[in-house]
């Protein structure tokens, strides 16, 4: 047995020598490691995905060895790799957040670092060759897989899992985290349903989802609100005060309004990105929430309150969908590396697994189309997105 330091005193890997790591016997018996990173924003069922890729791993390939990534791409570019025992993967089933850490690189930094005398690309490289890695598993969202897409093009092995509450990854009908955020945003909803009916109130509950309005989409529909707003469809605020009025003209007394945080008035959807910036930074970044109260108080009477509910729509237990879903993506990982296929984004297509390439689903993002069957539905329904 040997020791190997990367340069950083703290870091020591034993290396058995012979070790048939680089051997090419195929199957079970190869020795093989691999490391595990969560990166970006935390969702539930991340560790639902560790368990599946591990469990399924041990018992698939009875000699492999795991490492722990801390804090997603920012522990592979410090080195810090942590062995794991089988038996650190029982027990996080049901756990939110994630077991390894998990932090928000930029792509764009690592691009710029790249050639100067803090190259994290060529950190990450170096760390994932000191610890002999045959594959890196990565579980994130849209960032995440651009980077992961820069490692595949400088020849590391990769495999990717979708996560995120956005639901906006390319090439998957859904990452596993969100219909556990739809559950959270919907039962928000109902909560807020019966405050807004005993005060004949207009509540607006903004929900997360970057520039996407999956997460909107879903929860307003299982919530029952009357209004959706969302990026895809930029919305007219005068039109929002008409769908309310029209239910007061129906004798509803409350309105329940869903919007998406990257939901855009039409005014602002055709400034360009630096304009519309400034437009926000000139309102103190108030949120689009504030933003809708502001003008329904102003142009009318009627008396309006917002719901936040941030950060709660990513923590907590994952939902039995999202613990099978995490489940099923992250034995599929282990029949990968079994096999040596990698550069995979492990998608779901029409409710089955499928293989995409990570370079050809990263840097793109899925969003609702403004035809899509769940939004023609919603309208049926007589749910306004304020147009
Ligand atoms: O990508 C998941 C997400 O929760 C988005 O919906 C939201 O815009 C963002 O992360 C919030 O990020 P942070 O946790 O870094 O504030």
């Amino acid at each position: 047995m040997v020791e190997r330091s990367n340069g950083n005193a703290e870091i020591k890997v034993r290396f058995f020598v012979g070790a048939p790591n680089t051997l090419k016997s195929g199957g079970k018996f190869m020795s093989k490691k691999i490391a595990i990173l969560t990166s970006g924003g935390d969702c539930p069922g991340l560790n639902a995905a560790i368990r599946g890729v591990a469990k399924a791993s041990y018992g698939l390939m009875p000699n492999i060895d795991i490492y722990g990534v801390e804090n997603g791409f920012l522990g592979l570019i410090n080195g810090q790799l942590t062995i794991q025992k089988e038996s650190d993967f029982s027990g996080i089933l049901t756990l939110g957040g994630t077991i390894f850490g998990t932090h928000r690189i930029s792509y764009k930094d690592v691009l710029a670092s790249v050639g100067t005398t803090h190259d994290l690309l060529e950190k990450m490289i170096k760390n994932y060759k000191f610890y002999s890695l045959d594959c890196l598993v990565c579980l994130g969202g849209n960032g995440t897989y651009k980077i992961a897409k820069l490692l595949v093009e400088h020849g590391l092995n990769v495999i990717c899992l979708p996560k995120t509450i956005d639901n906006d990854i390319f090439g998957t009908e859904i990452s596993f985290g969100f219909q556990t955020a739809v559950s959270i945003a919907s039962e928000v909803l109902d909560r807020v349903h019966t405050t807004a009916d005993s005060h004949d109130r207009v509540m607006i509950v903004e929900v997360m989802g970057h520039k996407a309005g999956w997460l909107a989409l879903n929860a307003g529909i299982s919530g029952g609100a009357d209004t959706i707003l969302i990026p895809e469809i930029p919305f007219s605020n005068k039109s929002v005060l008409q769908s309310i009025e029209n239910r007061t003209l129906k004798g509803k007394k409350f309105t329940i309004i869903v919007v998406a945080e990257g939901a855009k008035t039409k005014e602002e959807a055709v400034l360009s990105k630096k304009d519309f910036k400034k437009l926000r930074q000139d309102l103190a970044n108030m949120p689009i929430s504030y933003q809708l109260k502001n003008y329904i108080e102003k142009h009318s009477a009627y008396e309006t309150r917002v719901t936040i509910p941030g950060h709660q729509q990513r923590g907590g237990t994952p939902n039995s969908f999202d613990r099978i879903l995490a489940t099923k993506l992250g034995v599929e990982a282990a029949k990968l590396i079994l096999e040596e296929h990698y550069n995979i984004a492990v998608s779901i297509v029409n409710n089955k697994i499928e293989y995409k390439k990570i370079v050809d689903v990263a840097g793109k993002t899925k969003n609702v189309l403004p035809n899509l069957k769940l939004v023609k539905t919603a309208k049926l329904l007589g749910i306004s997105f304020g147009e």
